[in-house]
């Protein structure tokens, strides 16, 4: 969703919000804009389409001064059109406003101003804000923290804001409820962001600020209330991550970057948690009595995340002998779904700020269910309405397509069930090592499938010219299949779909041609499905389908019935998913790149869905 940046000190800030616009453009980019303070004057300057309009727009009108605001948007009232840009301003223009969330009550709050005489510009929600700011000043408010204060109390939804005042000439203001905002300190200076990747390269210490609490900074300074004005003395976090991992590092995106960051990712993640004596160490504060007596685990989730859940639950369900159900949030937080308070919630999160995943959090903590999220960021609101925490600890992803999140978000699942499963003695001393021993060879095995990936290209780029590709997978490469269609439309916005691939008799075995390109999830170790899915390449085969196969190395059947072939290296069928996913990726890719997309930043997705 959108991103919001803000500074205050002694330099110049237009350049310094720029830059943060930059790393934070994943987080929406049809418009962006800023405003800075100087003079007794408020200067802004927007523009619609990528942030380097606006750079081009500056460097021609450069604006000057020391403090202000800046925002990425992503548009959900309103066009993107400069008018609904960011920042929006007070009738009198002394008031800017950036915001990310959603205003709910906007359109009773623009009635009751625009009977006070308030001009409204544009069709968004945020611009009650400043107007509110405003005729709280009008009203009497006796300062512009106080103003803001009042204007708060009136709004309902969700909002990280930065506010700018012209007559407050050294502060900046801050305030947030539901939607991500991080304060960045620093010497003489200090900042405001959606997230810690916007101003990394500035800082090395955050205040993650709560839902209900305002911030006022100055340069050399940061006094945090909660909204109804009690002080509040913040925790300072030092940041766990270094600026270079928010850096292309001389991959041509980001997404390319992560995807080549996996193995790494795997074996820090094998290594934290596998100790020498080769037991399981989770780290999460959840006993593993508590675990002895689990007897329901529901898993919700949206997007990648869902389908890291989908396998989360085919290997608990497996190992541990647990009932296990998974559900998309947007989903579950409107069934009615019959938990009770001894089922554990396993919420899986890469940004912690989806919404309906947050939504579902809070329902099942009214439930009194224990909360054991897993996720990539540490400060954000998944992890801190949650009882425990299992951290992917990949280090910000930037590619707006999750790529090294979800392998991580698998590899949780393993160690997590291979966790339950030893400490409810499901498995023996023995065959954990068994597993561990495989667990280890797949970051081996993904760095290998990385290493193939020009032959990937050569069928991307064969079979990217297509309206429509079909993905299919069964048991555990079920996900695997809805996984890598889900790249395949980010990126290359190609129609594709993931089946399991038992159910293509039932429908979507229609849709096959010679020109349907069949991506077949069909390796094997010891997988009685293994059979099946040959079975069911061969129905598409006598169709006609372009068949495009994942295999294991040793494999010869497939190879008779396809030129298009991606070997990957045998794993355990359990773990083959972390391998097989990596060569779709690579897949979805190439297949994007050669359709001239913008990789990095598809058209109309953003990065951390914070509205519902
Ligand atoms: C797809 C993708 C999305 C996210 C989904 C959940 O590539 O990135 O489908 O997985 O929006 O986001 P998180 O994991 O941040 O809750």
């Amino acid at each position: 969703m959108c991103g919001v940046v803000g500074y205050i000190g002694n330099k110049e800030a237009a350049p310094i919000l720029i830059d943060g616009l930059q790393r934070l453009e994943y987080r929406g980019y049809d418009s962006a804009g800023i405003a800075v303070s100087c003079g007794g004057k408020v200067v802004f300057g927007k523009e619609v389409g990528r942030l380097a309009n606006l750079e081009r727009e500056l460097e021609k009108n450069p604006i000057a001064g020391t403090r202000g605001i800046g925002h990425t948007r992503w548009a959900t009232h309103g066009a993107p059109s400069q008018v609904n840009s960011h920042p929006h301003l007070s009738s009198d223009g002394a008031i800017a406003v950036v915001h990310n969330g959603i205003i709910e009550n906007y359109a009773e709050l623009r009635d009751e101003l625009t009977g006070q005489g308030h001009k409204f510009l544009s069709e968004t929600d945020t611009e009650v804000v400043p107007h509110l700011i405003e005729q709280a000043l009008k009203d009497g408010a006796a300062s512009s923290a106080e103003a803001l204060r009042s204007a708060l109390s009136r709004l309902r939804g969700a909002y990280a804001l930065g506010v700018l005042f012209r007559d407050d000439p050294d502060t900046v203001y801050c305030a947030r409820l539901g939607s991500p905002l991080i304060i960045g300190l620093g010497e003489n200076e200090n900042f405001i962001a959606s997230d810690v990747p916007a101003i990394i390269n500035r800082i090395s210490e955050v205040i993650y600020l709560n839902d209900g609490e305002m911030a006022a900074l100055r340069a050399d300074g940061v006094e945090v209330s909660t909204i109804d004005g009690r002080i509040v003395t913040p925790e300072v976090k030092k940041i766990e991550f270094k600026a270079e991992d928010a850096e292309h590092a001389g991959f041509e995106t980001f997404m390319l970057k992560e995807i080549h960051e996996q193995p790494r990712i795997l074996r820090a993640l094998l290594a934290k948690h596998v100790m020498a004596d080769g037991t399981l160490e989770l780290g999460t504060g959840l006993s593993p009595d508590y675990f002895r007596k689990l007897n329901r685990i529901m898993i919700v989730s949206c997007g990648t995340a869902y389908h890291a859940g989908m396998y989360g639950k085919l290997l608990l369900e497996n190992l541990t002998g647990i009932a296990v159900e998974t559900d998309l949030a947007s989903e579950f937080r409107y069934r009615d779904p019959k938990i009770d308070p001894g089922t554990l919630i396993i919420p899986v999160s890469q940004s912690g700020e989806t919404a309906d995943t947050l939504a579902s959090i809070r329902m099942a903590k009214s439930w009194g269910c224990k909360i054991f999220a897993i996720c990539n960021v540490e400060g954000s609101s998944v992890v801190r309405e949650s009882d425990a925490t299992f951290f992917t600890n990949c280090g910000p992803e930037i590619g707006v397509a999750s790529t090294k999140a979800y392998t991580a978000q698998q590899m949780a699942f393993a160690l997590l069930a291979l966790y339950i499963a030893s400490v409810r003695g499901d498995l023996t001393p023995e065959k954990l090592k068994e597993y561990l021993k495989a667990l280890r060879e797949v970051p081996d095995a993904v760095h290998y499938v990385i290493q193939k990936k020009a032959e990937i290209q050569l069928i991307g780029e064969k079979h990217h010219d297509g309206p429509s590709s079909l993905y299919l997978g069964r048991r555990y490469n079920y996900p695997t299949a809805l996984e890598g269609a889900l790249k395949n439309k980010e990126i290359s916005y190609q129609h594709a779909e993931g089946y399991a691939a038992g159910e293509m008799k039932h429908g979507p075995i229609a849709l096959i041609n010679e020109s349907l390109p069949v991506i077949c999830i069909c390796t094997k170790t010891a997988d009685e499905v293994y059979e099946k899915m040959l079975s069911n390449v061969k129905e598409v085969e006598a169709r006609s389908g372009r068949i495009i196969a994942v295999v294991s190395e040793g494999d010869t059947e497939l190879a008779k019935l396809t030129d298009d072939v991606i070997i990957v290296p045998a794993v355990r069928d359990e773990f083959s998913p972390m391998v097989n996913v990596a060569a779709l990726q690579l897949l979805a890719y190439y297949a994007a790149r050669a359709r001239g997309t913008d990789i990095d930043k598809p058209r109309n997705l953003a990065k951390s869905v914070t509205v519902e």
